[in-house]
């Protein structure tokens, strides 16, 4: 434990004497600390100090780093893209290795960096630096990193940030676990008509190759006023789509006392003026109930798309995973989205190459693609993960069967998403216009309540705006389309 010294996991687990509330108010008085350091630096240096902030991983991480964004522009801190910025700091992801690897190389670039600009201060937090063994490795590897902090303690960014500025050691403030969730804190959106907000945090599921309950922490969920509130102020500054964030949103309240369940949530959210769509994610299929089905089924707002990861077609595999549902019992519950919502789009994430998994167990996922018939699906080949149960389990396959595998359900994945998202085309359809195209700058951006991506020619005003659009050319995954 030499190497942790400065973690004290034990003083840091957060129990009875600590006041979410009380919290909250200290930590802005921290904001104004830091925006005085900020004010004297400025006029030291004679200009700017800048930020940049680089997000790896899911939704949940882009939230997180909307707060952080929020306390460095308080503090009067100016926002970058540009990694040359005096602090740049990375959320970061670590759900497969590859995740970590990027941040290694990218960091090793920051470091360099910093050779040529001493002052410059380089922070990790997120899900990576949750793993001990990474935080070992930082400070045997990569010295240079002036601050590391976890998951749990995001909301004192604040006072972190007071300390980034007046200290030169490596700071690192990690905690174990917390059971409270601080509210009220600044935070800015990166769209300002759409945004994320979190119902819950953390997972209890525990499936065997998923290291999210190890780095996030135990399921908790925030009181529904917390969330109903933030909805509504977010509607009143302009926000009219609205995504439910949370790692299992299929059990919200679990836990609280008195709490309305997610279909209850969801129905009081619906009742928000102004707000336009709902989203959520992600779904477990083993907690999704008739009662959820039945109220996106009779709502106008609720999206008309569902996330919801299978991982594998194959009852050994899913048992093995300890995902506590069977093929069969997944794909009769597709057919009841199907029979209440014929027209939903249906995603899904799998994993190919779990340890245990024969060739005959990636056939039985290709075909549940196929029955299944979704929109569109995310492909993983399976990262072994430190302290997962499934990490000790032996491998089955070798590297070229993975590889195979992969690219065979890959492209299942691929005809069926051509296939399904094809239904769509010749219809006029709404879009919520989020953004100028990538390549083409006549173009812009918007997305169907399916959550299908429709491009058409256009200009930046139209952002934010929902419009109708013909959609006439099916691109696979995409569309062009028309105003009309
Ligand atoms: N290896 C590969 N994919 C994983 N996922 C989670 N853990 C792992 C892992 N160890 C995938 C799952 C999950 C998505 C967010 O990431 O498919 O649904
Ligand atoms: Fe990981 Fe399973 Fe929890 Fe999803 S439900 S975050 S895959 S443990």
């Amino acid at each position: 434990m030499h190497a942790f010294r400065d973690v004290d996991y034990d003083r840091y687990t957060i129990t009875k004497e600590y006041d979410p509330d009380v919290e909250s108010i200290r930590q802005r008085d921290m904001i104004k600390s830091a925006a005085a350091l900020v004010k004297s630096k400025k006029e030291q240096l004679g200009r700017d100090i800048t930020a940049c902030v680089v997000t790896f991983g899911c939704q949940m991480n882009s939230r997180d780093s909307e707060k952080i964004s929020g306390v460095l522009l308080s503090c009067g801190i100016s926002l970058t893209e540009d990694e040359n910025a005096d602090i740049v700091i990375y959320n970061t992801c670590t759900v497969r290795d590859n995740a970590n690897q990027r941040v290694y190389g990218r960091l090793g670039n920051l470091g360099v960096m910093k050779k040529k600009n001493p002052d410059k201060k380089i922070v990790l937090c997120g899900c990576m630096v949750q793993e001990t063994a990474v935080i070992e490795k930082l400070r045997e590897s990569y010295s240079f990193v002036d601050m590391i902090f976890g998951t749990h303690n995001i909301y004192k960014f604040p006072e972190l940030l007071v300390r980034l500025l007046q200290e030169d050691k490596m700071i690192v403030d990690v905690w174990k676990k917390t059971d409270s969730i601080v509210e009220d804190l600044p935070t800015v959106r990166k769209y300002p008509f759409k945004s994320g907000v979190n119902i819950m945090f953390g997972c209890d599921n525990f499936c065997s190759y998923c290291i999210v309950p190890y780095v996030r922490g135990r399921e908790r969920s925030r009181k529904s006023s917390e969330i109903l509130d933030e909805v509504r102020r977010l509607s009143e500054s302009g926000v009219s789509e609205v995504m439910l964030l949370g790692q299992n949103v299929n059990s919200y309240g679990r836990g609280l006392e008195g709490e309305i369940s997610f279909p209850g949530l969801l129905r009081e959210v619906e009742k928000i003026d102004g707000i336009r769509r709902i989203r959520f994610m992600t779904s477990h299929p083993k907690d999704l109930s008739d009662e959820l089905i039945d109220v996106m089924a009779s709502s106008d707002k609720i999206c008309s798309h569902l996330h919801l990861p299978v991982q594998s077609g194959s009852d050994k595999v899913l048992e093995m995973m300890n995902r506590k549902y069977s093929r069969e019992s997944y794909l009769k519950l597709v057919g009841k989205l199907r029979k209440a919502m014929p027209d939903l789009s249906i995603t899904t994430d799998i994993i190919v190459g779990f340890p245990g998994e024969e060739e005959a167990d990636i056939d039985d996922t290709v075909s549940l693609v196929h029955e299944a018939a979704y929109d569109n699906a995310f492909t993983f080949i399976y990262s072994k993960r430190a302290g997962t149960p499934a990490s000790n389990y032996p491998a089955t396959l070798s590297d070229e069967q993975i590889s195979s595998g992969f690219n065979k359900v890959l492209a299942a994945v691929q005809e069926e998403a051509r296939k399904n998202v094809a239904r769509f085309a010749g219809r006029t359809m709404e879009v919520l216009v989020e953004e100028v195209n990538e390549k083409d700058k006549e173009y812009m951006t918007g997305r169907l309540s399916g959550n299908v991506l429709v491009h058409f020619k256009g200009d930046a005003s139209l952002t934010g705006s929902y419009l109708k659009v013909k959609l006439v050319e099916n691109k696979g995954f995409y569309y062009i389309g028309e105003r009309v």
